[in-house]
């Protein structure tokens, strides 16, 4: 398929000439076209995400619900009044709670959306930069009816210039200037203390063309993906040799720059751990300072002013005191990735939508002649561990990933490295879940998943004869495996 067809706007498609010719048909009935293949949407119904693992115990049922109250509570400053606990938000935020972000379907899923089953609501980040006082703009890329949003610059900007100096970092959207709760009485002095800190300047950014975004990924079944062994991944590298060097599949895996072992969370697959994402997330998304990062943070290359400082850092501690009303001795850093872990996989629908024929179908041309699972393995096992024994009881996780770094081409790429992941490398994004999903790719630039595939097919992307493989069946065979797609 020719590279400009493959690259063009969803929409382009339907030529003038072409809608004429449809808009007969339907008017004098059929005239032998077949109907063009449109993905179906989210699935409607039951939401099929949420729950817990299978078979827990008395104790990590009543974990798992701290947990959860704990990633979806919204944290403010300090309270603003003296004796509250030190709830950390800012000075720099994304937001205010895990759940802001992580909430479609359910809460660990993704970005919510106003139009989506089940309605979640609007983008959340717009109320946030507001909230309490606060005097943030909104940036041009954050919209009610579209997906959260991180935004990272790819270069360093030296006064107003742009260098050839990596940056990569995440620039927090939002700042506590003009919170109710930003402001501090020093005790000994009595002296006020008022934090004054401006945005980062996206629209500059934007005319640099030095920014790049991210989107949440789901986080259910999280413990599972954990649990799969270096092993195992690497023999699936190595699997389906031939059929990979047919469709010029690589792949590689992304690592820890500390012990060496196979990283797996993130779109670069950039974090070893729940634990290790739960603390970089509170600090970088949130503000909060942890016991895994500790201190407070500045967008890059930014040392924050002393006015913005309000609590003792870490403000999230483990309760080595509890004390007698204390609930929990974790901390809740601990309480989410345990959350995170209990959470159990989202459930497949076997009929919906179009029916079980067409689902399974689908598969067998995902899995044969298309060539997706070739990057997206539908299964990989897990080995032995908390989640999986006494948890799920089954050790086959359907996450429809190979966990590996794959070359997706300059249509995809963002320019950003982290750890081994170049600028255009992604790892191949886990498909479970998908059909209750709203926004797609790691920016979230579209909600239509043929887009999503055509995105796939740009020149040097290791997914391009895939993408030709599918554009080159027939209406109703793609309508299959779309379906297949929004079964998951
Ligand atoms: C402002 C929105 C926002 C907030 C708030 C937020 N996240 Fe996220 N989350 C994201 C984005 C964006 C990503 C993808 C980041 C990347 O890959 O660079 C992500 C990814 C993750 C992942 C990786 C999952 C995977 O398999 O890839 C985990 C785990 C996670 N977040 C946990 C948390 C926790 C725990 C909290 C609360 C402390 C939290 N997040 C708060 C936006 C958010
Ligand atoms: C070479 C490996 C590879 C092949 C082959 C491949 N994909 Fe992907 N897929 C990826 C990567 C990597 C991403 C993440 C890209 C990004 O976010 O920019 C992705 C993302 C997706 C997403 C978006 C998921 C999300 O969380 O936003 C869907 C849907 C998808 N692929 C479906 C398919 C289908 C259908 C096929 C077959 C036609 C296919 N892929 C073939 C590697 C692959």
């Amino acid at each position: 398929m020719a590279l400009s067809c493959m690259q063009s706007a969803p929409h382009a498609r339907v030529a003038g000439s072409v809608r004429r010719v449809l808009l007969l048909g339907l008017a004098f009935g059929s005239i032998g076209l077949h109907a063009q293949a449109v993905d179906p949407g989210v699935r409607a119904g039951s939401i099929d995400a949420g729950g817990p693992l299978p078979g827990m115990s008395a104790g990590q049922s009543k974990t798992f619900a701290l947990g959860l109250a704990t990633f979806a509570t919204a944290r403010s400053i300090n309270g603003g009044l003296p004796n509250q606990p030190q709830e950390g938000l800012g000075p720099r935020f994304n937001s205010n709670s895990c759940s802001s972000c992580h909430s479609q379907p359910a809460v660990g899923g993704t970005s919510p959306s106003t139009t989506a089953f089940p309605f979640v609501g609007p983008n959340p980040q717009v109320a946030v930069a507001n909230l309490s006082g606060a005097t943030n703009q909104i940036p041009y890329f954050i919209h009610a009816d579209g997906p959260v949003r991180e935004a990272r610059f790819r270069f360093v900007v030296r006064n107003g210039f742009l260098t050839s100096k990596p940056d990569g970092g995440v620039h927090d959207l939002f700042t506590v200037t003009g919170r109710v709760d930003a402001t501090n009485v020093q005790g000994a002095t009595g002296s006020v203390q008022t934090c004054g800190l401006s945005q980062p300047d996206f629209d500059h950014a934007r005319r640099q063309n030095n920014i790049s975004f991210r989107i949440p990924t789901p986080v259910f079944g999280g413990g599972l993906i954990e649990s799969i062994s270096d092993k195992t991944i690497l023999d699936n590298l190595a699997a389906n040799a031939s059929a990979k060097q047919a469709f010029r599949i690589s792949g590689r895996p992304n690592r820890n720059g500390n012990d060496g072992t196979i990283t797996r969370f993130g779109w670069k697959a950039q974090n070893a751990t729940l634990l290790l994402f739960a603390g970089e997330a509170y600090n970088v998304e949130m503000g909060v300072t942890n016991e895994l990062f500790a201190l407070e943070r500045g967008n890059p290359g930014e040392m924050l002013p002393v006015d913005c400082l309000f609590n003792a850092t870490p403000e999230d501690t483990s309760h080595v005191d509890p004390g007698p009303d204390a609930t929990s001795p974790y901390s809740d850093i601990q309480l989410f990735a345990t959350f995170m872990e209990l959470l159990a996989p989202p459930a497949a629908s076997t009929t919906l939508p179009g029916g079980a024929a067409s689902i399974q179908h689908g598969e067998v041309l995902f899995r044969g002649t298309v060539g997706c699972a070739l990057c997206h393995t539908p299964t990989l096992m897990a080995s032995p561990s908390p989640y999986v024994n006494q948890g799920s009881g089954t050790a086959a996780v359907n996450l429809f990933s190979d966990l590996l770094l794959h070359d997706m081409g300059d249509t995809l790429a963002d320019g950003v490295s982290q750890g081994l992941a170049g600028p255009s490398e992604f790892r191949t994004a886990p498909l479970w879940g998908l059909g209750q999903r709203v926004f797609f790719l790691h920016d979230g630039r579209t909600s239509d998943l043929v887009h999503v595939i055509r995105l796939h097919g740009g020149s040097e992307s290791e997914a391009r004869v895939s993408a030709e493989q599918f554009f080159g069946l027939s209406d109703s065979d793609k309508q299959d495996v779309l379906n297949f797609l929004r079964s998951l």
